[in-house]
């Protein structure tokens, strides 16, 4: 069996995406959990970027022992001088480096030609190797750039110290096989490609991501660059626990990695809990769906033999089914315990905090409490953290009149009155807390969804506003449709604020 990298550049490239920035302790408290998991490669971060993302790769460098640490650059002197600062305390470092290949980049982005790319490509690895004794090359726009030139370009800076060529398809616009044969053109017409090992990084732009890393592993890539959950810009990376379950599923691919399957789902819901980025819940793998049969044929042929619709067992990716079922009646333990399986790690103080939130919820809901439920618990910030707080709530809604609203907020204990007419009681709501605060934050997406099924059902609300830069999320629930959304919109103006 060949051995497949695994490069996470859920710190980087999934660290981008608006809204979904980390602290430095967060970001040391994924790293943790990716050397844990078993990833090779983890990107920390882009050095030159802002002094925090120094900082954040910098930590991560010192407590990272076993996992190579590797910081990004533009092929840029400054940048690589800070990425190998950055990196100085690393067990195991690599610097990436690299520069846009395709006309596009070359004309648009460096109002340059094909040879001057080539030389600072060299002149950037070349510097690189001077500090560290991996260097990445990336040739952004690969999958639009041309194959011929593609190659020449690789040769050129495995010449110069290139140790590992990252063919990114950075606009996720090649089609499975279409990537596949550009892996396997360079491998046959690089003439120096045994010194180097070529990478894969998809976007997920048309959703083909995985589809066309694995065809560019099964062409001769060695290394796959992925996020989990497949966050990252736009429609996200490349999804980790996808390619590893598929390579793991298909023995016959031949192929093995250093991944604890084990450690995916935690994993996975640390990323989302931390980035408030909520999985999606068809997503495979680590969707709330994933392993959920709910057709009767399926539950039929599930409850008989669970291979007629089970290609992974749940347990194999970490996730327990139903060992434990939180009601009421549940204690601390098992509460932590599952807390736990989610990714969160409380103290004894903390954990009493959230126990009694619990049971305020669950005795409210009077079913069993799910994981989303734990995750709506545990977000629920104290009151006396909060700018911006809800005194009072009044909606009217009659069919012969417009739905009216009237709020009051306290804002940094000032409190302010506001009343509003609007299309529904909702919206009525919303625009009397914008009589206050004002309109600077847009609202991005509005999503509201039952968790149960009857009209006493809990309903969450989770809604993203922006301002010209920035997205902010607010998650709530409540049996009350307006004040969860209300609750939620509120939510999101104190992370604006
Ligand atoms: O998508 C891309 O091209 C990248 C490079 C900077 C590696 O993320
Ligand atoms: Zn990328």
């Amino acid at each position: 069996m060949s051995k497949l990298y695994i490069f996470d550049t859920t710190l980087r490239d999934g660290e981008q995406v608006p809204g979904c920035q980390l602290n430095m302790e967060e970001k040391i408290e994924v790293a943790l959990a990716l050397e844990a998991l078993g990833v090779d490669i983890i990107e920390a971060g882009f050095p030159i970027s802002s002094p925090g993302d120094f900082q954040s790769v910098s930590e991560i460098a010192k407590v990272i022992k076993n996992t190579t640490i590797c910081g990004l650059t533009r092929a840029v002197e400054k940048d690589i001088e800070v990425a190998a600062q950055a990196l100085k305390y690393a067990q195991r470092k690599r610097i990436h480096t690299g520069i846009g290949t395709s006309d596009y980049h070359i004309k648009y982005k460096f109002n340059s030609n094909r040879e001057e790319i080539i030389e600072r490509a060299v002149k950037a690895v070349k510097y690189a190797r001077r500090f560290v004794d991996e260097v990445e090359f990336f040739a952004e726009d690969a999958g639009r750039t041309d194959n011929a030139y593609l190659a020449r370009v690789l040769e050129a800076v495995i010449k110069a110290g290139a140790t590992v060529l990252n063919i990114p398809d950075t606009t996720g616009y090649t089609l499975p096989h279409q990537y596949g044969e550009k892996i396997a053109y360079l491998v046959n017409n690089v003439p120096n490609i045994d010194k180097a090992i070529l990478s894969t990084h998809c976007h997920n732009d048309l959703g083909l991501a995985t589809a066309n890393t694995l065809s560019g592993v099964i062409n001769g890539a060695r290394q796959v660059e992925v996020t989990i959950n497949g966050i990252g810009e736009r429609a996200g990376n490349t999804s980790l626990e996808e390619v590893v379950m598929a390579i793991k599923q298909h023995q016959e691919l031949d192929f093995t990695t250093n991944i604890d399957p084990k450690k995916i789902y935690h994993t996975s819901r640390l990323v989302s809990n931390l980035m408030n980025m909520p999985v999606q819940p068809n997503k495979a793998i680590v969707g709330k769906n994933a392993f959920a049969h709910s057709s009767g044929i399926h539950q039929d042929g599930v409850l008989k033999n669970k291979e007629t619709y089970e290609i992974i067992n749940p347990e194999e990716v970490g996730i327990e089914l139903n060992a434990i079922i939180l009601t009421a009646r549940s204690g601390r333990a098992a509460l932590n315990h599952k807390l736990q399986l989610l990714g969160y790690d409380f103290s004894k103080e903390k954990l009493d905090e959230v126990y009694e939130k619990f049971l305020l919820y669950a005795d409210k809901k009077k079913e069993e409490i799910t994981d989303e439920d734990l995750m709506i618990i545990v977000g629920d910030k104290n009151e006396e953290d909060k700018t911006i707080t809800l005194e009072f709530l009044q909606v009217t809604s009659s069919s012969e009149a417009h739905p009216n609203a009237i709020v009051h907020l306290r804002i940094k204990g000032e409190l302010y009155e506001a009343t509003a007419v609007g299309n529904g009681p909702i919206d009525a709501g919303i625009r009397a807390i914008q009589k206050i605060v004002g309109n600077k934050y847009t609202i991005h997406s509005f999503n509201l969804h039952g968790i149960t099924d009857g009209s006493d059902d809990l309903s969450k609300a989770f809604i993203e506003i922006n301002d010209e830069h920035l997205k902010f999320r607010g998650f709530s629930s409540s049996t009350d449709v307006v004040k969860a959304s209300i609750n939620a919109y509120i939510e999101a103006l104190n992370k604006a604020i």
